[in-house]
């Protein structure tokens, strides 16, 4: 499947569900509303969107949310996933309901990798970023656990936005190296539903790199994977663990992007700053064969936009909130 860019498809977001246990700053506004329970497609339905898009060449699967550890039927879920024609299935999650069992048998039938979201390692601070009883002792403990039942690799997203924690960065790469995974520091991007997002409040990567600078020697890690967004580094000292930089504002990688995103709601996103979707819940649900969905998702990753205007003057941001369209 390509775009009309020349760039080929080939990594699939599915969030699974809106909903989300915390309420971080820069996500979701407190008041924000959940999408009715009937405009959320069905177990089946996301693995038929999901098949469709394995037999298009859809190599990745990441789930995502909202909190995706909220969604019922996720056991149900990774186990089908688990059986497409897939090399990787990950997903992303904030980490605060991870449970042993569970990890166990999404390990069993296919999950390879976690990232979990982590925004401070204060715990005042972490509440009040949050909006909710979390504790980052929860999280680590959680990576603890992962490690232990042998995902790999685990990652770590930190928004990073000023006067909320840039103070924490290099407690952070702390962090990467006493648990050996990599912490990725993100420029805070135009995704809050409050609308608050204003460039005065992104951290840039250059900024990072400086501040981490200060306390460690970085050595920047060749790609291995040249679709992946993170501007890597080890620690010259040869401790484990990695810090990663996702610039999306101040070094966009859109040239290299080859993701789609699906919606919990059943629409493709081929760009998390474009608000064009393509509807797959009416196809899904009007009993419309699988030549008919594959037709639209191969024009929707063709019409993936060449890249986000966040740096432009005239930009708006997008109607929906990452927590709606799933990181
Ligand atoms: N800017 C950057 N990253 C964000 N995320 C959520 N909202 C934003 C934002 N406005 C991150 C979450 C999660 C990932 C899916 O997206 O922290 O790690
Ligand atoms: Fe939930 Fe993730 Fe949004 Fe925080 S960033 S409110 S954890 S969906």
């Amino acid at each position: 499947m390509t775009d009309s860019q020349g760039r080929t498809v080939r990594d699939l977001r599915l969030s699974v569900t809106d909903r989300c246990n915390y309420r971080c700053v820069y996500c979701m506004h407190a008041g924000l509303q959940y999408m009715p329970g009937r405009h959320l497609l069905s177990l089946n339905e996301y693995l038929r969107v999901a098949r469709v898009c394995a037999s298009l060449g859809i190599e990745k699967i990441r789930i995502t949310g909202g909190e995706p550890t909220l969604y019922p039927q996720l056991d149900e879920l990774i186990r089908e996933l688990g059986r497409l024609p897939v090399k990787d299935i990950a997903m992303t999650t904030n980490g605060s309901r991870l449970e042993e069992g569970a990890l166990v048998r999404w390990r069993d039938r296919g999950l390879k990798r976690l990232t979990l979201s982590l925004n401070s390692l204060r715990p005042e601070r972490m509440t009040s970023i949050t909006r909710s009883e979390s504790s980052p002792q929860t999280v680590i403990n959680a990576i603890g656990l992962a490690r232990q039942l042998g995902y790999h690799p685990i990652k770590v997203n930190c928004v990073v936005r000023r006067g909320m924690n840039e103070d924490e960065i290099a407690d952070f790469a702390h962090l990467a190296r006493e648990h050996g995974i990599e912490v990725r520091l993100i420029e805070f991007m135009p995704l809050d539903s409050e609308r608050r997002w204003s460039p005065e409040e992104v951290v840039p990567a250059d900024e990072m790199i400086r501040l981490l600078r200060q306390h460690y020697e970085l050595i920047p890690i060749e790609a291995d994977d040249p679709h992946g967004k993170a501007v890597t580094f080890h620690f010259a000292d040869d401790s484990p663990g990695r810090i990663g930089i996702i610039a999306s504002v101040t070094r966009p990688f859109c040239g290299d992007c080859n993701r789609l995103r699906i919606t919990a709601d059943g629409r493709i996103r081929p760009c998390l700053f474009s608000d064009r979707e393509w509807d797959l819940r009416p196809i899904l649900r009007n009993g419309a064969d699988d030549e008919r969905l594959r037709r639209v998702i191969i024009d929707a990753a063709w019409a993936k936009p060449a890249g986000h205007e966040i740096n432009s003057p005239s930009f708006t941001p997008p109607d929906r909130t990452m927590s709606a369209i799933g990181g």
